[in-house]
């Protein structure tokens, strides 16, 4: 399986339009410790040939360009076989709104999130064209299926959703009932090599049952937006603390670095990293920290083979 970071930073990306914190102000100033990144998204593929997309970033058209795997090699082609939403954040369902030049797309997604992006959106009327623009696939909580592109052949991978403590997306807040649905991680599995991969961008807690499928894994990415619940509160830039946004910290004696201590997968990279972490500046004690528990910091462009 190859694994290929498309964009590692939450939503704004790194450095952020509107924020002169001090990691933004030393990315635009092309600091050597702090390089830009783009919006979360990763492709996956089994055989190089056919990439599903984890998560669809407002920055989709400059990262497609970016790798040649994911160019079209006919007139009209592309080989991004499907796009996989663990939630439905505008940082990852943007980008879908941004494939809508009369491509028929593939989209798995839990029915929460299916029915967040579509229902009362007139957006979405412009990727209704024509007659099956778009097909959903359900991820269910709990269901291994074939990760499959719209022809059916096989692509050599499978998907299972894993509930995931989460919230609504921001634009959703307030006008339906929380439901399971809302946000997962996923594990994709290489049929032929056994390789595992988890993908937990965005976790507001470590329930028993990411802490298995983490377990399972030869490769995990795990939600690393803040290294500190009172990051924003502390810069001044917000009142917000990690967990009001359902993202639980990587440091400290609760975070994410000191309860995934001892995971067995060798491979381990933080990823959706905010624009305020740390963690993103190469030579901080955070990212040392971090380094000696095991982990990296996933970074555009990055790429892991299973
Ligand atoms: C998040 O990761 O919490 C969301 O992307 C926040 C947002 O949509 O502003
Ligand atoms: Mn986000
Ligand atoms: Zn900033």
């Amino acid at each position: 399986m190859r694994i290929k970071v498309l964009g590692a930073a939450a939503g704004g990306g790194f450095p952020q339009w509107n924020c002169g914190c001090p990691n933004c102000r030393a990315a635009r100033a092309g600091a050597p410790d702090a390089t830009p990144l783009t919006q979360e998204s990763v492709g996956v593929s089994a055989d190089g040939e056919r990439w599903f997309l984890l998560n669809a970033s407002p920055e989709i058209r400059a990262q497609i360009e970016s790798y040649a795997p994911l160019h079209p090699r006919e007139a009209r082609h592309s080989p991004i076989a499907a796009v996989v939403l663990t939630n439905g954040d505008l940082d990852h369902t943007l980008g879908i709104l941004s494939l809508r030049e009369s491509h028929p797309l593939l989209i798995y997604a839990t029915e929460r999130v299916q029915r967040g992006f579509t229902e009362n959106n007139v957006f979405y009327r412009t990727l209704q064209r024509f007659p099956g623009q778009v097909t959903w696939r359900t991820l269910d909580p709990g269901r291994q299926i074939p990760l499959d592109g719209a022809d059916g052949a096989p692509t050599g991978l499978s998907i299972e959703a894993v509930p995931t403590p989460g919230k609504p997306p921001v634009h959703l807040e307030g006008l339906a009932e929380t439901d399971p649905g809302e946000n997962i991680g996923v594990i994709i599995r290489d049929d032929a090599t056994g390789g595992c991969l988890a993908y937990f961008s965005a976790a507001g807690d470590i329930t028993p049952e990411i802490r298995a499928a983490l377990e399972r894994a030869d490769c995990v990415f795990f939600d690393g937006t803040f290294w500190d619940s009172d990051e924003l509160i502390t810069l001044g830039l917000g009142t917000k603390h990690a967990q009001d946004m359902a993202h639980l910290p990587v440091g400290g004696p609760g975070g994410s670095l000191a309860r995934l201590a001892g995971l067995n997968a060798a491979r381990r990279y933080y990823i959706h990293i905010n624009n305020t972490n740390p963690l993103l500046r190469s030579g901080s004690a955070e990212r040392a920290q971090a380094e000696a528990g095991g982990w990296k910091v996933a970074h555009d462009g990055m790429e892991v083979t299973l």
